[in-house]
C-alpha cells in the first residue's frame, strides 16, 4: 500500500469486520489492563453492523471484560431510540443487548427532542465521566466514512466543522434537511485510537481524495480526523482501496 502503514486493505467487507473486531477486543483488554476500563464511541452507519455482530459472537464476546467496557456514540440521527434509523438501536440490537455490558455503562446519545438541548446533555455526560480533562479521552473512537467524505455526522460545509471548543455539537444537515448530533473533530482527535472502517467500491473516489487530495476539511470532512496523540488506522476493503 503506497498511502503509508495506517491503511490496511483486506478482501471484503467481512475480513473488514473480522479485523477490526479483533482490535476492539485488543485495544479492549490493553485499555481494561492499564487504566482499568476500556471507552469506546460508536459508529453509526451500515459498516460497522456486522463488526457489532461479532464481537456479540462467542468468538470474540468472551475475551472481552464487558462490565468495564464504557460504550458512547460518534452521533445519533434526530429520531428516538427505537426508529429504524437510529445509531442506538442498531447497536443495541446487534451488541448491546447481547452482551454483559451493564445498563449504566452504555451512554446514549440522544437523538429525539431539541438538538442543541442533547449535544448539550451529552457533553455534559461526557464531562462526567472523563473529568476535567479539557478534552475526551476515547481509548477507541469507530468511525465510517460517507460517500460525500462525512465522518461521524460532520458533513461538508456545516456549522459543526468549525467547531473549536465543545466536545458535542447540533448540526444542521442541509442535504438530508434535519438535525444531527456528533462529536466535534477536537473531541475525536484526542482519543487514544481511531478507527476508520471503509467498504465498497461507491467509496473509492471519494477514499483517494480524503487520504490523497490538497487539505480541504470543508469538502471532506473526514480530513479534519487526525489524533494529537493518538493511532489513526483506516481498515477497508480491496473495493474501497481500488484507487489509491
Ligand atoms: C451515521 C454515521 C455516519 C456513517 C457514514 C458511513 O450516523 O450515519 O455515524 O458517519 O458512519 O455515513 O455510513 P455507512 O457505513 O452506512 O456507509
Amino acid at each position: 500500500m503506497s498511502d503509508g502503514p495506517h491503511v490496511r486493505v483486506f478482501a471484503d467487507a467481512a475480513e473488514v469486520a473480522r479485523a477490526a473486531a479483533g482490535r476492539f477486543a485488543e485495544l479492549a483488554a490493553r485499555s481494561v489492563a492499564e487504566r482499568g476500563a476500556f471507552s469506546v464511541a460508536l459508529a453509526g452507519g451500515n459498516t460497522p453492523r456486522s463488526v457489532y455482530e461479532l464481537l456479540a459472537g462467542s468468538e470474540f464476546s468472551e475475551k472481552i471484560d464487558w462490565p468495564s467496557v464504557h460504550v458512547f456514540f460518534g452521533d445519533e440521527r434526530a429520531v428516538p431510540p427505537d426508529d429504524a434509523e437510529s445509531n442506538y438501536r442498531m447497536a443495541s440490537e446487534a451488541l448491546l443487548s447481547r452482551v454483559r455490558v451493564p445498563p449504566a455503562n452504555v451512554h446514549r446519545m440522544k437523538g429525539e427532542g431539541d438538538a442543541a438541548a442533547n449535544a448539550r446533555l451529552y457533553e455534559d455526560e461526557l464531562r462526567a465521566f472523563f473529568g476535567d480533562a479539557a478534552w475526551p479521552r476515547f481509548d477507541l473512537v469507530m468511525l465510517g466514512m460517507g460517500d460525500d467524505g462525512h465522518t461521524a455526522s460532520l458533513f461538508p460545509s456545516t456549522a459543526a466543522l468549525e467547531e473549536r471548543r465543545a466536545w458535542v455539537a447540533a448540526n444542521w444537515v442541509e442535504k438530508l434537511g434535519a438535525w444531527r448530533v456528533t462529536l466535534t473533530a477536537p473531541a475525536v482527535n484526542a482519543a487514544r485510537n481511531v478507527l476508520f472502517l471503509v467498504t465498497g467500491a461507491g467509496k473509492a473516489a471519494r477514499l483517494r481524495e480524503v487520504l490523497r487530495a490538497r487539505r480541504d476539511p470543508a469538502r471532506l470532512p473526514s480530513q479534519l480526523i487526525s489524533p494529537a496523540d493518538g493511532a489513526l488506522e483506516w481498515f477497508a476493503d480491496r473495493a474501497a482501496a481500488a484507487d489509491l
